[in-house]
């Protein structure tokens, strides 16, 4: 029985190796585990690990990680929480992922910690702070990460814990987007449908404090409208959802609103081609997402007659090395944000022993969802 334990935690260390950027240490001899251990082992982790991709539900456990050995510019971080975003089920999936750690790989790319442990060098970290990856890395599910202290960034810790572990992805890339494609000035318009996502609720309230209105698309659902009053509290303009759409003349819904000269698509499918028929002449829709699996379509008089643009973001391209000083200082203002009051989006905290159940909700086996942040 004992023998069988230790072949298979040795077993889960050995095939796991991979899984974290410093080598984890079998502890052999108790003793002297517990006498290193203070010094310079991090805890045992849990991890969400996935050994091959597939479906999330499928692939994935939960399993014991043995203590990491602490180098001189390492620091050993307590996760406290990180969400589960789309682009992390993508990379377990991995069909469409064009980087993705390789297999096994431990589950997540952002959240927030607090320091439990530093190596013997790192200088600018304090016992307790809060740091996030940043630039986001790989294996953020697990209960205690070591890595570099280059690749954390110490943040405010008033925010709340939710923020802080989202506010890379989604956040970052509703601010990049508004900014990076076309010139807006405000009582501009944009137009995005999956309004409801995390982004989405970014936009809205990013764009209305530039004084950039927002046409919102939401799927048909129950309770729509209550979902369509969330949105306008949040400064949405007007939301439409899919089915009010299906209309000859989509540009009459307008009222007053100003044509807009951008769009932004994370859905495809008819969604995106409403997105397109918002849009004025010579403007342009931004494609960052692929929620219904469905390819976009575009009419050929849309490009002819309207002189359409069509372009794509990836923030994971867009965050490059030289650009980790810049996106550091977005991020404190977007907590900075939070911390007024000034912005917010739904989430919901789960216990991370409840993974499994937090995974079917953010795979949307369970309907509509605010996105599942684990708490670890
Ligand atoms: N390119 C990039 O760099 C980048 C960065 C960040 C995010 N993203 C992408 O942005 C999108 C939103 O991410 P998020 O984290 O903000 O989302 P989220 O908060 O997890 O919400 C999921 C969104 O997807 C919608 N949705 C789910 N399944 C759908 C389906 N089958 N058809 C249509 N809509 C569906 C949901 O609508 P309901 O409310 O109706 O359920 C909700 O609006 C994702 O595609 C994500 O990969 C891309």
């Amino acid at each position: 029985m004992g023998s069988t334990r230790v072949l298979g935690l040795s077993k889960a260390f050995h095939s796991h190796s991979s899984l974290c950027n410093r080598t984890r240490v079998f502890p052999r001899n108790p003793t002297v585990v517990l006498r290193a251990f203070a010094s310079t082992l991090s805890p045992p982790s849990k991890a969400v690990v996935y050994e091959q991709h597939g479906p999330p539900d499928q692939v994935t456990r939960i399993i014991d990680l043995p203590p990491v050995e602490l180098k001189e510019k390492d620091v050993c971080v307590k996760m406290l929480a990180a969400p589960i975003n789309p682009s992390d089920i993508n990379r377990i999936e991995g069909c469409v992922y064009p980087v993705r750690p390789p297999v096994p790989a431990i589950g997540g790319y952002e959240g927030v910690g607090e320091i439990q442990a530093v190596g013997s060098a790192v200088k600018d970290f304090s016992l307790g702070d809060w740091v996030i990856p940043s630039p986001p890395s790989f294996g953020t599910w697990q209960t205690y990460i070591v890595k570099e202290e280059s690749v954390w960034h110490k943040i405010n810790k008033n925010v709340p814990m939710e923020y802080a572990a989202t506010v890379t992805v989604n956040p970052l890339s509703a601010l990049r987007m508004l900014e990076d494609f076309v010139q807006l000035n405000p009582g501009d318009a944009i137009v995005q449908n999956g309004a409801t996502s995390i982004v989405g609720q970014c936009i809205i309230q990013l764009a209305r404090i530039r004084g950039i209105h927002s046409i919102n698309i939401i799927r048909d659902r129950v309770g729509s409208e209550e979902v369509k009053e969330k949105l306008k509290k949040l400064g949405a303009d007007v939301v439409y959802t899919e089915s009010q759409l299906e209309v000859k003349n989509v540009k009459g819904l307008l009222g007053d609103l100003p044509e807009p000269a951008l769009g932004f698509n994370c859905v495809g499918g008819n969604p995106a081609s409403f997105v397109l028929k918002f849009l004025r002449q010579g403007g342009t829709m931004v494609t960052y997402g692929g929620m219904a699996k469905k390819p976009v379509t575009v009419s050929t008089s849309s490009f002819i007659f309207k002189d359409l643009a069509l372009r794509g973001f990836w923030l994971q391209k867009w965050m490059s090395l030289e650009r980790a000083k810049e996106c550091r200082v977005m991020i404190d203002n977007l907590l900075g944000l939070v911390c007024d009051g000034k912005f917010k989006y739904e989430l919901e905290l789960v216990p991370f022993h409840d993974f499994s159940v937090a995974l079917d909700k953010a795979l949307g086996k369970l309907g509509s969802q605010p996105k599942q942040v684990l708490k670890f």
